[in-house]
């Protein structure tokens, strides 16, 4: 049986809530529940109230949130980057319930947001190299390796690397028929 799930834009008032979400799903123990727990390759917090806060009143930028019976349980961050791009991240679901299609709706919905009002030609994601499974997935959502990597900032964000060679691949999924966008390398990640 599916989840049922409302998708609304997040507000300030979400924030605390969406953070504790994309700790619990990232980083913390209850991550284990999930599929794509980071808390073996990364040491440390993945976000606060005030990165969220900031996430949610930045410009070109909006966060999901996925709401069952008031509860908001799964999130998500779509941002304009330059021309016909966006970058899609911040991307969680409550641990114990992830594999139930909800992640894949919260893309989706990102996507639609990215194509028909940042009339991006294009979805960026940046994904730990480790997390194998999680690109095997991204690769079923349409999305490609573009080749290009990124290292991890552990001491900017105080952040530890619990496994050698920690760092990030880039991959995008085309949204429309339009020539893939030429941008520059951007600094930011899932
Ligand atoms: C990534 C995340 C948001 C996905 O949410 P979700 O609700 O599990 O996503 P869905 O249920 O829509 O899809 C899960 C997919 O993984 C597959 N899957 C489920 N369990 C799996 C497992 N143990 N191993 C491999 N694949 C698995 C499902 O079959 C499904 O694939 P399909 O869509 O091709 O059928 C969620 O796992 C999460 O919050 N992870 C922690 C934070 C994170 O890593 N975010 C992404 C950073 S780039």
């Amino acid at each position: 049986m599916s989840t049922p799930l409302t998708i609304r834009r997040a507000t300030l008032e979400d924030a605390a809530t969406v953070a504790d979400l994309v700790e619990r799903a990232y980083r913390g123990e209850a991550s284990r529940e999930g599929w794509t727990s980071e808390v073996d390759v990364i040491g440390g917090r993945r976000t606060d109230t005030e990165q969220i806060r900031a996430l949610i009143a930045a410009p070109d930028s909006v966060v999901f949130v996925g709401v069952d019976e008031g509860r908001i349980i799964a999130t998500c961050q779509v941002q304009r980057h330059g021309p016909g791009l966006a970058y899609f991240g911040t991307f969680a679901v409550e641990p114990t319930i992830q594999g139930r299609g909800l992640g894949r709706r919260m893309m989706e919905a990102a996507a639609e947001h990215a194509r028909t009002t940042f009339d991006a030609a294009a979805l960026e994601i940046t994904v730990v190299a480790q997390q194998s499974a999680l690109i095997a997935w991204y690769r079923r959502l349409g999305f490609v390796p573009t080749g290009a990597t990124r290292p991890f900032p552990a001491e900017a964000w105080g952040a530890t690397p619990l496994v050698p060679d920690v760092h990030f691949v880039v991959m995008r999924k085309p949204l429309s028929d339009r020539d893939e966008v030429d941008t520059e390398d951007v600094d930011r990640v899932g």
